[in-house]
């Protein structure tokens, strides 16, 4: 429903939006105000020519003490953010981004739970970037082009190392994370997080998968090692000669747009790419790890995933699907089943669109791995757990022209004093109130939390007098969504509410919308656990 919406959105700006940037290029030329650039159509290029590339998986570069146990040695990585050449497909020239390890997505983190790992995450920029700042963002306005700071999102962590907005640091310096991994078995995500431009500094490329390996996961024996394949799936704008492109407004001073749509969707980091693969069971990691477009992916021949996990690990149970949908930020885990396609071409489609192309070859296979029907349990955390419920709008603000010109939290900016101070180990409930016409996916920091339900409400009565008047019945959480999360779309006209035990670290966190560019433009938020 939610991505039914932002999909006609996407349609409306990919088209009319589409014809607008180029006659909007026009009047640029004739005003001599800077140029837009055209952009390639990326369904011109030809499907399934470079096969699907895995990222590779982060070494460590030998072991430190531990900062919590200095007797104890622990695994330490170093991750530089560097410039680096991506062929993105055959027929095209290599792209100029930004990547940890010179790769994009970068090196995928491996750990287990009960394991500490270190990472130090260098800065190993130009001192330039190379994509449209607007400055008056907070954050961006008078600091420095090229700041970092790397957030390993889903990691419950301690407060001075998760990448908070403003603690980030120029080329040529490096922060170490410390990660004391106390977490179930899940795919979790680093990127950038840097306080006004992280939309920027994610499009170049700032990002990577991180997986928690545990023993409940083990002894499932589900298909591992090359059977098991993330999907990092990202959409940029392309220019004719392979480079990437991020668009401004049409207002030169205030060059933010609400949201980045592009046509090329690119999985781990090739456009439309194949892979070959056996007739038996996959397992696939699935992340969106877009700016903001939301994914509804299918096979084109009616082949059903079978959902073994959420944003934050396993179900109780499979989940059987004929559609993936997939907000920015949000992880799947599925297992195919390959083993009745054998000779077959099958191609992944989001929407209608054919992004990922399985070639299953045509002998037969032993497959020994297996898509147990019991998980691992996850209990339901009652209502009456809760020991606070705070409403929290979500709110678009526009000009008079109609455009969008900010997003906030609570109608809070970023540096009004820390409102959402839960104590720590105590469980809360989240009522998220959007207005707006768009789903938001909602993230927080530190914390893992569970989708209670969604509820249509009449937004002007609210908006007038507070009053909170329901339309329609509670709806429970999808199939697909009923597992522990940490990003939550928040549908359009509905009170979404999570219950989020916040079982963390005592410090300062934050919680945001996961669209990159709302969060880029104050729809991100302090909040604090507090001690005791
Ligand atoms: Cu994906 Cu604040 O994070
Ligand atoms: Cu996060
Ligand atoms: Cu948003």
């Amino acid at each position: 429903m939610s991505s039914r919406r932002s999909f006609l959105k996407q349609c409306s700006i990919s088209a009319s939006g589409f014809l607008l940037g180029r006659s909007r290029a026009l009047s640029a030329m004739a005003h001599a105000m800077p140029a837009q650039a055209n952009t390639l159509n990326a369904s011109t290029l030809t499907p399934f020519v470079d096969p699907l590339p895995i990222p590779p998986v982060a070494k460590s570069s030998g072991v430190k003490p531990s900062p919590s146990s200095p007797k104890t040695n622990v695994p330490y990585y170093r991750l530089a953010a560097q410039p680096t050449e991506v062929k993105i497909h055959r027929d095209l020239k290599p792209t100029r981004m930004w990547g940890f390890g010179g790769s994009v997505p970068g090196p995928t983190l491996e750990m287990r739970s009960g394991e500490e790992v270190l990472v130090e995450w260098a800065n190993e920029l130009p001192q330039q970037h190379f994509l449209p700042i607007d400055y008056r963002l907070h954050g961006a306005e008078g600091n420095p082009q090229v700041r970092i700071v790397t957030h390993l999102h889903g990691g419950l962590v301690p407060p001075d190392s998760d990448g908070y907005p403003e603690d980030w640091y120029v080329p040529g310096k490096s922060l170490t994370y410390h990660y004391p991994i106390h977490q179930d078995a899940t795919m979790l995500w680093y990127h950038d997080h840097a306080m006004g431009i992280n939309r920027l500094n994610i499009y170049a490329g700032l990002f990577g998968a991180a997986m928690v390996r545990d023993k409940v996961e083990d002894a499932l024996n589900l298909p591992s090692g090359k059977y098991e394949i993330p999907l990092v799936i990202f959409d940029r704008l392309i220019t004719p000669d392979g480079q990437l492109y991020y668009p401004i407004s049409d207002k030169p001073r205030a060059p933010w747009i609400p949201e980045l749509f592009g046509d090329a969707v690119l999985i781990n980091g090739k456009l439309f790419p194949y892979l070959e693969v056996e007739p038996r069971k996959y397992r696939f990691r699935v992340l969106n790890g877009s700016n903001a477009r939301f994914y509804t992916l299918s096979f084109q021949n009616g082949l059903s995933f079978h959902q073994i996990g959420t944003d934050q690990g396993l179900l109780p149970s499979p989940v059987s699907l004929k559609k993936l949908e997939l907000a920015p930020a949000e992880r799947m885990d599925v297992v195919v089943d390959f083993s009745d396609s054998r000779g077959e071409q099958i191609v992944l489609k989001n929407d209608a669109v054919g992004v990922l192309q399985f070639r299953v070859s045509a002998a037969k296979v032993s497959d020994s791995s297996s898509l147990p029907s019991q998980l691992r349990p996850v209990p339901k955390i009652a209502e009456s757990e809760a020991v606070k419920t705070r409403l929290l709008t979500l709110d678009e603000y526009r000009n008079l022209a109609g455009d969008v010109v900010e997003l906030l939290l609570n109608a809070s900016y970023w540096h009004d004093p820390v409102s959402e101070k839960p104590a720590q180990n105590s469980t809360e409930i989240w009522s998220l109130i959007n207005p707006t016409d768009d789903t938001h996916p909602i993230h927080l920091h530190a914390v893992r939390f569970q989708i209670l339900d969604r509820q249509k409400y009449a937004p002007w009565l609210y908006q007038s007098k507070k009053e909170l008047r329901f339309l329609g019945p509670r709806v429970p959480p999808e199939p697909f969504e009923a597992g522990w999360k940490d990003t939550a779309g928040a549908h359009s006209k509905m009170v979404t509410r999570i219950i989020v035990p916040f079982n963390s670290y005592p410090g300062r966190y934050v919680w945001h919308c996961h669209i990159l560019e709302h969060e880029d433009n104050e729809m991100m938020r302090p909040y604090e656990i507090v001690a005791g």
